[in-house]
């Protein structure tokens, strides 16, 4: 489908399914699988899962409605929109800020996902059949450690990111994500159900759904703000190169709904999976980055066919998060290509390159540079602050400054006109949380969580 006033060098997504596809391809991944679940465990269960939920409600979903109406309207890569849009300003080093940021996440994001690479393999070659939860807990630790093996993993998914890249927008992201992502759901409710049917699994669902508000710290809240970022892939500017693709006939509103809830459920409905195990197993719900390939394992064991939805659970975890580092490099790549004037396939190549190379120190920060840390965080663990942490919430407090101050109602209007019909109250009230709430608690989060007050 053809729009109007698109630069013809630029696709365009196919369709609407196409759109939410992408975008819901882009949120869901390790981010809802492996991070949700590990840094709900670290930081104690309910009481962050349910602040996390107001973020997403709150500041989430209206600032991924501005990130998409950002990239429509500008059709540009991230520093490109803001330049476009407000030009002559400072407001383009916003698009910098995510561009920073994409380099660090995709750096330690493909190091993740070729942990979960190896446990493909570790499935198809029943290596967590008859072992215990100690086994399999020395198991991971030892694959991390190792200095070749996960290097390798790491560099082979970044070139299979690379690869659909090149390919292009229509024919690499909306092809792969479409597919795959319902069955991943289908997986996951099946371990939902064999997990909450464990001996001990009501301990597991007390702590992911009874909250005990005095555990809270102002680093967990600074954590589940920064989370609902990177969960929703807002704040660096993702959803404004993804938007850039969006067709005027689409309803932006809608689809920021509908990819928000979709990511939400997808990582609730994984907590599930995890933690009645985690407690039914004897595990420490504060396990950290491992929680997931600790617990899960644990889990196929003790299920009918779990030899191979082991190895499909772990398959659909790598293309979830094959369609979210995609969408990542996307960012470094529109950037490169348009403002550097660099060829698609030549900033692809260099991009990955760059952030591979970035990301062997992450994979080698857990064994070999285990003792090299910054702030009590090793290289690994200080990319995943600083841009989760950082980086995301500040693209978000601009994001929002940007639309609920400089844009200001009448282009908003204008821009929600096309494809969408919101009333005037849903308007007034987007525009009041993008002026006054979304920036001011951002504000106070971040400075809190930094120990400023
Ligand atoms: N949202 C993705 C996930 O949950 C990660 C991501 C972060 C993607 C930021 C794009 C931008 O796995």
């Amino acid at each position: 489908m053809k729009s109007d006033k698109i630069p013809p060098i630029r696709d365009v997504f196919s369709s609407k399914i196409g759109v939410i596809a992408a975008a819901a391809g882009s949120a869901v991944g390790l981010g809802n699988i492996w991070k949700f679940p590990y840094i709900t465990g670290v930081y104690g269960g309910a009481a962050f899962l349910f602040v996390y939920l107001g973020f997403i409600a709150l500041i989430g979903l209206p600032i991924m409605l501005s990130e998409f109406m950002i990239g429509r309207k500008s059709r540009s890569n991230v520093f490109g929109a803001f330049k476009n849009l407000a030009p002559n300003s400072p407001w383009k080093y916003v698009g910098l800020l995510g561009v920073a940021a994409a380099v660090m996440i995709l750096s330690f994001y493909g190091v993740i996902a070729g942990w979960s690479i190896d446990y493909i393999v570790k499935s198809i070659t029943d290596s967590f059949a008859a072992k215990s939860p100690g086994e399999l807990e020395s198991m991971f630790f030892q694959f991390i450690e190792r200095p070749i093996l996960p290097v390798f993993y790491q560099l082979f998914f970044m070139l299979m990111t690379m690869a659909i890249v090149i390919v292009g927008i229509k024919d690499g992201i909306e092809k792969y994500a479409k597919i795959l992502m319902p069955l991943l759901i289908v997986i996951i409710i099946v371990l939902d159900i064999r997990a909450v049917t464990l001996d001990g699994a009501k301990e597991g669902l007390n702590f992911l759904f009874h909250p005990d508000f005095s555990k809270l710290t102002a680093d967990g809240v600074l954590s589940a703000l920064g989370h609902a970022f990177f969960s929703l892939s807002l704040g660096m500017g993702t959803l404004i190169t993804y938007g850039s693709y969006i067709g005027n006939q689409n309803n932006l509103a809608k689809t920021a709904l509908q990819v928000t809830v979709a990511d939400t459920l997808i990582a609730i409905l994984a907590g599930i999976a995890i933690f009645p195990a985690v407690f039914a197993f004897g595990i420490e719900p504060d396990k950290g980055a491992g929680l997931v390939f600790i617990t899960l394992p644990n889990v196929f064991q003790q299920m009918p066919g779990g030899f191979f939805f082991s190895i499909l659970f772990f398959l659909l975890l790598t293309v979830a998060a094959l369609t979210s580092s995609i969408s990542i490099l996307e960012v470094v790549v529109a950037y490169f290509r348009e403002e550097l004037k660099i060829k698609r396939n030549l900033a692809t190549i260099l991009a990955t390159v760059m952030i591979s190379i970035v990301g062997i120190f992450c994979s080698l920060s857990m064994g070999l540079f285990k003792e090299q840390t910054l702030f009590g965080l090793n290289f690994f663990d200080l990319l995943d602050w600083i841009s989760a942490n950082m980086l995301l919430p500040l693209g978000g407090l601009f994001i929002s400054l940007f639309i609920g101050w400089y844009w200001g109602r009448k282009r908003v209007e204008e821009e929600l006109a096309k494809g969408s019909k919101l009333s005037r109250g849903l308007i007034s009230a987007f525009i009041f949380v993008l002026k006054f709430i979304a920036p001011g608690a951002i504000a106070i989060v971040f400075f809190n969580g930094l120990g400023v007050f």
